[in-house]
């Protein structure tokens, strides 16, 4: 399906930068909030957003080009009547979301997709509050919305193939990474992140070490390996039975069950998927030059290193 005209309901952190993401990218967009005061914080915001990312040479349209793709009205219903794809970015609130919902499916053309940047909410209840369930869809930006690649797609069971792939393609169209969950999930992200950040202050609550020095050691080890690597593929680069020793040890030293793996570490454990170095980890490495895939991750990190040194971040 052909995206033509946007629309983002909700001008607040998320909602400016996703509209004028869009428009930075050739679509007319219309930007919804309940007052005007907030659309021209929204504005200006904006043009400070693509000002600058215009002098770090990540957007070739002037301001002035990008905004002229841009509206901003507290006018729901007019402003979604001729629209294909709306991203709704309103406050995290059920009740508010399904009103949304209810009000855009009937102001919108029939075709039109309706995508959520929820960031825990079940897509399904905001699809049951339409009657285009197949064309709701979870599409969930990562703060600074402007900058950060990913955007996480949550389809439902009832969503169709086609709305799943029109939004991949209109966020890869825009230099995203859209990355699809297999199904609804309760907060995917949020679960990822919650064990990484409650972990860090339990350290710290326990005195393991300073917030300053919990943070370098985080940003400096794993944190640096993870934009080259991801968690699945640095895994296959280490051992998961060494991992699995390792996790073993912290729910017999902590008295924890919190820390054992999943049942799946055991199975692969069993299988011998253990690693890149013999085979097959979570990805399979079986015809693949292993020192060459090294060199290449290291020549990655090398890039990675230098750019941090020369921001002094490290
Ligand atoms: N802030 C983040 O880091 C982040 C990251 C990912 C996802 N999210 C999700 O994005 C959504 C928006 O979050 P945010 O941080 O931008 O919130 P925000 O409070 O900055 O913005 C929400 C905006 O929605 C507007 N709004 C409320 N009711 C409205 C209505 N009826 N019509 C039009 N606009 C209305 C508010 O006036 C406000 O400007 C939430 O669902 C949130 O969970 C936030």
């Amino acid at each position: 399906m052909q995206i033509n005209k946007i629309a983002v309901i909700g001008a607040g952190i998320m909602g400016h930068g996703i509209a004028h993401t869009y428009a930075q990218y050739g679509f007319n967009v219309v930007l919804v909030d309940t007052n005007d005061e907030i659309l021209k914080q929204a504005r200006n915001e904006s043009i400070n957003e693509i000002d600058m990312l215009t002098e770090e040479g990540l957007v070739t349209d002037e301001v002035d080009i990008v905004l002229s793709r841009m509206q901003f009205t507290t006018d729901l219903k007019n402003s979604v009547s001729d629209v294909d794809y709306v991203e709704e970015a309103v406050s995290e609130d059920l009740d508010l979301k399904k009103d949304i919902y209810k009000k855009l499916d009937k102001f919108c053309p029939s075709h039109t997709i309706l995508a959520s940047n929820t960031s825990f909410l079940p897509i399904r209840d905001l699809a049951a509050a339409t009657r285009r369930s197949d064309k709701v869809i979870g599409a969930h930006w990562v703060n600074p919305p402007h900058i950060i690649p990913l955007v996480e797609l949550v389809p439902t069971s009832d969503t169709s193939d086609e709305t799943i792939q029109t939004t991949v393609e209109l966020h890869k169209s825009c230099n995203k990474a859209p990355a699809v969950l297999a199904r609804d999930a309760h907060g995917f992200m949020p679960r990822l992140l919650a064990v990484l950040l409650n972990e860090a202050i339990a350290c710290l609550e326990e005195g393991l070490a300073s917030a300053e020095e919990i943070d370098k050691m985080v940003s400096n080890s794993f944190g640096f390996r993870l934009p080259t690597l991801g968690p699945l593929r640095g895994l296959d680069y280490w051992n998961l039975e060494l991992f699995k020793a390792a996790t073993d040890h912290l729910v017999v030293e902590y008295n924890d069950e919190r820390y054992r793996s999943p049942k799946l570490v055991e199975t692969m454990v069993e299988q011998g998927k253990l690693s890149m170095k013999v085979g097959e980890g979570f990805y399979n490495y079986k015809d693949v030059d292993i020192l060459q895939l090294r060199l290449e991750r290291d020549r990655k990190y090398c890039k990675q290193l230098k750019v941090l040194r020369d921001a002094g971040a490290i």
